[in-house]
């Protein structure tokens, strides 16, 4: 039967009436979702992170760097390059910035390994070369290391042969935290020929008080088939914002320079970089920090009766006497990620040292997942 428009008007308002009931239910922003129970973050010792993070100057940077966010970095990076350049006294052709020092590990395996040759390196070192070596079908060699836990330079250099495309050395050395002196490199360099490239990765450099330790940087008009990768992401706490980079002669830059990513460095990890770099203040205050923490870590390690590697980075290797794999996942159910499984130390746990209640966590976990030896 057809509606009048009075009958009309009236059935619109009951509908609408009913809509407006509905309304609220179909236009209203949609419920919240249940908040999730209370979950304490996770306490981070596994990846030898600096836990402060970046200078008040280089967080002032990144927070600046808003405004040439949408730009790329065709400014900034020259001038990061300026920055070492003028520190290390060097043309900008020995230079080369990575997303990380793990890019500039990456370029070293592609530039030199190819057709099958081989990478040497120590056992257990960080394994980034090694596991891109195999693969890209290169033939990883690993040398043992001392009975001091240390890099065994004689045997590394008696390792190399014709098949070789590339050394790594890893000083101070993850996961052991050891250090080779600069005396030990200047007779392994003397004996590596020539046409190897040899790689010391120096990511650690800064948190090293051993007097016999030093930089290799100054070497590199001596040794043309020298590296040295050096990156923010530790003392200088940027290690989400990924900044590394690479010195070394003309020929080495350029053959890692073919293979690294266009444009790799970030705006946000550049402008925090040009305002941290060598900032003497910062970086004394990153160490007394950490020592502090290790120097605790130790003596309480001792307290116990725990064997540890005394250490030169941010991380110490503890003897727990039995398989590491199950207590790294013990410490996961409380909350604290702890390092890895290194195969050729598989007893020993890699804890990076953190803040001092991250530290004092740790002892408590530890106590009581593998408790102490009895006196
Ligand atoms: C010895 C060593 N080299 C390089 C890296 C990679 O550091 P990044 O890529 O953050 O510079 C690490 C990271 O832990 C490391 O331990």
């Amino acid at each position: 039967m057809p509606m009048n428009r009075r009958q009309f008007t009236q059935s619109l308002g009951a509908a609408l009436g009913a809509g407006a009931a509905l309304a609220p239910r179909l236009h209203a922003a949609p419920p919240a979702p249940p908040a999730p129970a209370a979950e304490a973050r996770p306490i981070l010792l596994d990846n030898n992170e600096n836990p402060y993070g970046p200078s008040p100057a280089a967080r002032a940077a990144i927070t600046a760097s808003e405004a040439i966010a949408c730009r790329y970095a065709d400014f900034t990076e020259p001038r990061m390059i300026e920055r070492l350049a003028a520190f290390y006294q060097l043309p900008h052709n020995q230079i080369m910035l990575g997303c990380g020092s793990t890019e500039v590990l990456c370029c070293a395996d592609r530039a030199f390994l190819a057709g099958g040759k081989s990478a040497i390196a120590s056992r257990p070192t960080f394994e980034v070369v090694l596991t891109l070596a195999q693969a890209m079908q290169a033939d990883p060699v690993t040398v043992p290391e001392t009975a001091d836990f240390r890099h065994d330079l004689p045997a590394m250099a008696a390792a190399v042969n014709a098949n070789t495309g590339l050394v790594y050395v890893c000083n101070p050395n993850n996961p052991t935290g050891t250090i080779v002196t600069l005396a030990e490199l200047r007779a392994f360099l003397d004996r590596v020929p020539a046409r190897v490239p040899v790689l010391v990765d120096e990511a650690y450099y800064d948190f090293v008080d051993d007097p016999a330790y030093g930089t290799v940087a100054p070497w590199l008009s001596r040794y043309p088939n020298l590296i040295v990768a050096r990156t923010f992401s530790k003392v200088y706490g940027m290690a989400g914002l990924r900044l590394g980079y690479a010195l070394g002669s003309p020929g080495m830059i350029a053959a890692l320079r073919r293979h690294k990513l266009p444009m790799n460095a970030n705006q946000a990890a550049l402008a925090a970089a040009l305002a941290c770099f060598n900032d003497r203040a910062h970086i004394a205050d990153q160490r007394r920090r950490m020592f502090a923490s290790r120097n605790w870590l130790y003596a309480e390690l001792r307290r116990d009766r725990r064997r540890y590697i005394p250490s030169q980075g941010n991380f110490v290797m503890i003897d727990l006497a039995t398989d590491v794999e199950p207590v790294v996942a013990a410490f996961r159910r409380r909350n604290i990620l702890v390092g890895r499984k290194f195969p050729a130390m598989g007893n020993w746990l890699r804890i990076t040292i953190g803040t001092p209640a991250e530290m004092r966590a740790f002892m408590a976990g530890l106590r009581a997942i593998v408790p102490a030896r009895a006196a």
